[in-house]
């Protein structure tokens, strides 16, 4: 995926383009890229490789302007490369834009365009915009030569008209040197704003440190940027008004603030990412409150199916919120991966609540199968952490995990902060339907409420996760085992380790060794176990011995009592109520990730081939 910065304000447009471009790094970086306006004509200084190598060429110093667009660059559509890196341009050096998102019908544009004498450099579907634009505005100019901004918005939404795909567009021109387009179509974009100085960028945080004050553009919305002005246009060009969403999220939230690295920061502010997401929605007392959900008991009695759909870590979390869900309110569940959901056909109607969980709120296989829902006549409830993200505009209802921004590519504090909320939203509906035993919900907020401190106490765990993880950093195969929710861990546990790590892992239910990958298990490789629910412990010690018998070398994550001579290693977590343990067997999990990766000496905030937010299919 990619990441867009864009500035136009009284100060110099390229440091802040630069800073913007190196928060939104873990967005993507093969290639980075910068355009500003300099005395009436465009320059682009652009490459591939990351923002620091952009920001020591020689050329960057030459970029003075005080109106620019930036992009850092995950490669899609051609390799990374100078030529492919954005921005892009159109023949005549008329305008220039940045894209984050997929042109699908970019051929038969290009096509177009090329039967028109356009002439293309690049492999990039982007540089079809540009030309597209460029295209337009001759046609216009041709029939009237009147030079207003007008024109600019109206060549703009005229491309915009025929581009089928997603995008976020920051357009900037020679021949409106003062003004800024942007829209945006399936692919994030915010604008910050101040009294002088509008900021334009992917997501909130990179340009957390200028504004609070924010707007959020619904698909295929313009906004027309001055430094001192904006003024918002729908589809067809009327005027709009749009409300500013003041973002309390705190600026040194997205900084390391002395951690080595974001993934090792954001795992130990888990205890406030906990605390802030648990709110006052709960407490002992008192029936639990999403006043942002208000449905009633006769809305919910009509509830025959739920289903959790998200992508990823997000996904993890549904799996591990789906028994306290059907336990409670005795609605049965089923936990879909968003890219099968939207193409299986599934059985949707209008007594089916379909939930959405993700972290950003963007990715596109989410949001493509939340409209699948909502169109089949599904009550729709987006979990996301990002406010106005565009998962939260297109559902019915949104409710927000307090994460604060979460910067390292492979997600933790998102994931346990997804857990707690999908057990609040499981104790909500029950309360609401009058179902479950009392004293079972009493006690299961107690525990809530607890957990922050647990989580603490967890932590002991770092330094012997540590040393573990310097016995087997070179490994080859890692598996991951656990039962029932056990293995929701043993999953996310598995993904972690592969994302920041590159160690092939498999996670299986412990019941299911013997019935293939037992094969596989010879002396000396690791395998992790994940022993926190009584009633399932036993058997899952059990396959674990099978493994033990084979020479395996193993780490156990548990909360029970266990003959822990056994084993090689065990971590011993504190005791919690079953649904919740994935809050807290998670963390030494995601440290055994973190000090492998770190092992490695790799890059543990981007890893390869990965992008945090994935906002094309
Ligand atoms: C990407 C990220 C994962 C994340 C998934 C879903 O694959 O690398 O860490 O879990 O997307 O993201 P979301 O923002 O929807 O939670």
């Amino acid at each position: 995926m990619c990441g867009i910065v864009g500035y136009i304000g009284t100060k110099k447009a390229c440091p802040i383009l630069l800073a913007g471009l190196t928060r939104l790094e873990y967005r993507g970086y093969d290639s980075a890229g910068i355009s500003t306006i300099e005395k009436d004509c465009i320059k682009i200084v652009k490459d591939k490789g990351r923002v620091k190598e952009l920001e020591n060429k020689k050329e960057i110093k030459d970029l003075q302007g005080t109106v620019g667009i930036a992009h850092t660059r995950w490669a899609t559509h051609g390799k990374p490369s100078k030529e492919n890196a954005h921005p892009h341009k159109d023949n005549s050096n008329t305008f220039s834009v940045v894209h984050n998102g997929i042109i699908e019908n970019y051929y038969d544009l290009r096509n177009l365009l090329e039967e028109n004498g356009y002439k293309f450099y690049s492999e990039t579907d982007t540089e079809v915009i540009p030309n597209l634009i460029h295209y337009y505005y001759k046609k216009e100019l041709a029939i009237n030569n009147e030079h207003t901004v007008q024109t600019f918005l109206r060549v703009v939404r005229n491309a915009c008209l025929d581009i089928k795909g997603s995008y976020a567009l920051e357009i900037i021109s020679k021949d409106f040197p003062e003004y800024m387009i942007v829209v945006r179509k399936d692919s994030p974009l915010v604008i910050g704003t101040c009294k002088d100085e509008k900021y334009i960028s992917s997501d909130i945080p990179a340009i957390l440190s200028y504004t609070r004050d924010f707007y959020f553009l619904n698909d295929l919305e313009f906004a027309v940027l001055k430094n001192d002005d904006i003024k918002f246009y729908d589809t067809n060009l009327n005027q709009i008004d749009k409300k500013i969403s003041n973002i309390e999220w705190d600026a040194m939230s997205s900084e390391k603030n002395g951690y080595e690295d974001f993934m090792l920061k954001e795992i130990y502010e888990q205890p406030t990412a906990i605390r802030e997401t648990i709110g006052s929605r709960i407490s002992v007392d008192n029936k639990c409150e999403f006043e942002e959900l208000p449905l009633t008991k006769k809305e919910l009695e009509n509830i025959d199916k739920i289903y959790i759909i998200a992508c990823g870590t997000a996904m993890h979390a549904g799996l591990a919120g789906k028994n306290v869900i059907e336990k409670l309110c005795r609605i049965p569940t089923e936990v879909d991966i968003a890219s099968e959901f939207r193409y299986r056909d599934p059985i949707i109607n209008n007594r089916t609540l379909s939930i959405f969980i993700s972290q950003s709120g963007e990715t596109a296989d989410t949001i493509a199968a939340l409209k699948l829902a909502k169109k089949s006549g599904s009550k729709t409830i987006a979990i996301s952490n990002v406010i106005g993200s565009s998962i939260t505009r297109e559902a019915d209802y949104s409710i927000y995990t307090h994460a604060g921004p979460e910067i390292a590519v492979a997600s933790t504090k998102a994931y346990t902060s997804q857990v707690i909320l999908v057990n609040m939203l499981a104790i909500y509906f029950a309360e609401i339907l009058e179902k479950s035993n009392k004293e079972e919900i009493r006690n299961l907020k107690k525990e809530i409420l607890e957990l922050p401190k647990k989580i603490g106490e967890t932590f002991n765990c770092a330094e012997r996760i540590k040393q573990f993880a310097k016995k087997i950093y070179q490994e080859k195969d890692v598996f991951f085992l656990g039962r029932g929710i056990d293995e929701t861990v043993a999953k996310e546990g598995s993904l972690k380790l592969k994302e920041i790590s590159y160690i092939h892992s498999e996670s299986y239910p412990a019941g299911e060794l013997k019935h293939g990958p037992i094969a596989l298990i010879e002396s000396g490789i690791t395998v992790i176990g994940i022993l926190t629910d009584k009633l399932l412990v036993d058997k899952t010690v059990n396959n674990i011995q099978e493994v033990i018998t084979r020479g395996a070398r193993t780490l156990i994550i548990t909360n029970q009592n266990v003959n822990y001579s056994m084993f090689d290693e065990v971590i011993i977590i504190p005791k919690v109520n079953t649904f919740l343990s994935p809050i807290l067997s998670i963390i030494p999990l995601q440290l055994l990730a973190y000090y492998i990766s770190k092992e490695k000496g790799l890059d543990v905030d981007k890893p390869r081939n990965l992008a945090k937010s994935v906002t094309v299919e």
